[in-house]
């Protein structure tokens, strides 16, 4: 039995946008104490744009296609639209996730908007 999606084997196999953005916009860490990973998004603004988004994840398999698919559905967004996205949407988005592995996706849509809280809280 396969225990994740093909979507969530290629995301973590081959993530996207990994990396860190040295004059980052906004920077958002969300960490899960159960498990001790950490996962931060570095966020580019334009025009209320999400030009360029990256992302650091230390943690499981689940956790970096979670992050990679976030940043993914947030890339050329606006800030309204990625604060619609839901932890739920990003699981669903990757054909979900095993029953012991959702709380990894709840790091995902929350770390990112932590980034775009960031940025509005400095450009106030
Ligand atoms: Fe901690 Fe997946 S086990 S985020």
């Amino acid at each position: 039995m396969a225990l994740y999606s093909d979507k969530v084997i290629d995301h973590f196999e081959n993530p996207r946008n990994v990396g860190t953005i040295d004059d980052a916009d906004g920077i958002g860490e969300i960490g899960n104490p159960s498990c001790g990973d950490i996962m931060t998004f570095y966020i580019k603004v334009k025009d209320n744009v999400l030009v360029d988004i990256k992302f650091k994840t230390f943690g499981c398999g689940a956790a970096i296609a979670v992050s990679s698919m976030v940043s993914e559905m947030a890339k050329n967004k606006t800030i309204d639209e990625v604060m619609k996205i839901t932890n739920k949407d990003v699981a669903d988005m990757l054909g979900g996730l095993p029953p012991n592995k959702i709380h990894c996706s709840n790091l995902g849509a929350d770390a990112l908007k932590k980034a775009i809280q960031n940025y509005l809280d400095k450009n106030k």
